[in-house]
């Protein structure tokens, strides 16, 4: 057997990791400002992480829901004071796709209604309802096209108030930051606006904080910067730092119904172990003000540079957009200056580096990625 053909891969495989730091096996060092798709928040192999983690493996690793699991509350507290979310119910389980997936039917279970509207571009995870409020129709297969759901353009108020006039529409999904879609940042009054549509038409607002959430943006959720209160927000990526774990914060408004969700894997012992160990790491190195101040040096340098037509984004989810194909641009950052970057359709960079990255770090990036330019 071999593994499904599904991915383009480089042919690079890391054997070692260290804060913003990956190798090869022959120890080549690169520089991570892709932080293997946002998810490595505290960085490669934090040692507070590794010993969490260890520790709880050799107690225990995992048993299901079935017992009582003081991990979780611990964690579920840490995160709500450290959210500002503390009024809201957690539910834990195991990827993004799988927390907007339950996100999705609790609005469904509160509202009783089926419809759900979604934006142009948006990315929201593979699996059923996460693909099909997913804008791209490569990935939805026929047996996902429901007819439920109705995308409308990113930004555009009037579009919103006109598909929730019906009043059969179950909830809004938006992300915080639009990542897979060039890191288009909703505006702060488009955002208050649909708050406030969907409050008054008993619509949910679910804000889908698993690329843009934990820090990453600079504040804990990216919705922050625009001081609105969503009813359900999803998590995942940055939460684990690498192990896999999502969750689904859940407003006081839904009543819990013993049964309605479930999961075997969803907040096993190691799962929370990770999340408390990136959580108290967070907190322990000031790791989102980090990311504010990072961010915004970086940006502001990448702003100095004429060749980017424009640099988008809030804190350490930036977007960079280029007039023309950025493939060689990134092949040379990769093969020769031993940059790890993301992308997002053949002409928009995205740098999600960990959030412990160093303004020396950011230098460095800065200087081997001019370097790149002046080449072309
Ligand atoms: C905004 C957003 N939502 C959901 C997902 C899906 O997460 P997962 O791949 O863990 O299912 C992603 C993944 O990139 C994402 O960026």
């Amino acid at each position: 057997m071999k593994p499904f053909d599904v991915y383009s891969r480089w042919a690079i495989e890391p054997v070692k990791g260290k804060g913003c730091k990956i190798y090869d096996k022959n120890g080549t060092e690169y520089l991570d400002f892709y932080g293997g798709h946002a998810v490595i928040s505290i960085g490669h192999s934090h040692p507070y992480y590794v010993e969490a983690l260890t520790k709880q493996l050799q107690q225990i690793g995992f048993y299901s829901n079935s017992v009582f699991n003081s991990l979780q509350d611990e964690y579920a507290e840490k995160l709500g004071k450290l959210s500002g979310y503390d009024d809201y119910s957690l539910f834990m389980v195991n990827s993004g796709a799988e927390a907007n997936e339950n996100a999705l039917k609790l609005a469904s279970f509160h509202s009783g209604r089926k419809k759900v509207v979604s934006f142009r571009k948006a990315f929201h995870g593979r699996t059923f309802a996460a693909v099909e409020v997913t804008d791209n129709p490569n990935y939805l297969a026929p047996f996902n096209e429901t007819g439920n759901v109705r995308f409308i353009p990113f930004n555009d108020i009037e579009a919103v108030s006109e598909q929730l006039k019906q009043d059969d529409v179950s909830s809004v999904i938006i992300e915080g930051i639009q990542g897979i879609g060039g890191i288009q940042v909703p505006e702060p009054k488009f955002l208050q606006e649909l708050s406030r549509i969907c409050k008054k038409t008993g619509t949910v607002l679910i804000l889908d904080e698993i690329q843009s959430g934990y820090g990453r943006s600079g504040k804990f959720f990216a919705h922050q910067y625009a001081g609105i209160r969503p009813d359900i927000i999803t998590i995942a990526k940055g939460m684990g730092n690498g192990f896999p774990v999502s969750g689904v914060l859940i407003s006081p408004m839904f009543k819990a119904v013993s049964g309605q969700l479930g999961t075997t894997f969803g907040g096993g012992f190691l799962a929370c172990a990770a999340a408390n160990a990136v959580i108290d790491v967070m907190q322990a190195e000031n790791l989102i003000e980090n990311a504010a101040v990072v961010g915004s040096y970086l940006i502001g340098e990448l702003k100095k540079i004429p060749q980017i037509k424009e640099v988008r984004g809030h804190g350490l989810m930036i977007g960079l957009e280029f007039e023309a194909p950025i493939k060689t641009m990134r092949d040379r950052l990769l093969f020769e200056e031993k940059v790890f970057t993301g992308v997002t359709g053949s002409n928009v960079f995205r740098l999600l580096p960990p959030l412990c990255v160093s303004k020396e770090e950011a230098d460095e990036f800065l200087k081997r990625f001019k370097k790149v330019l002046q080449k072309l």
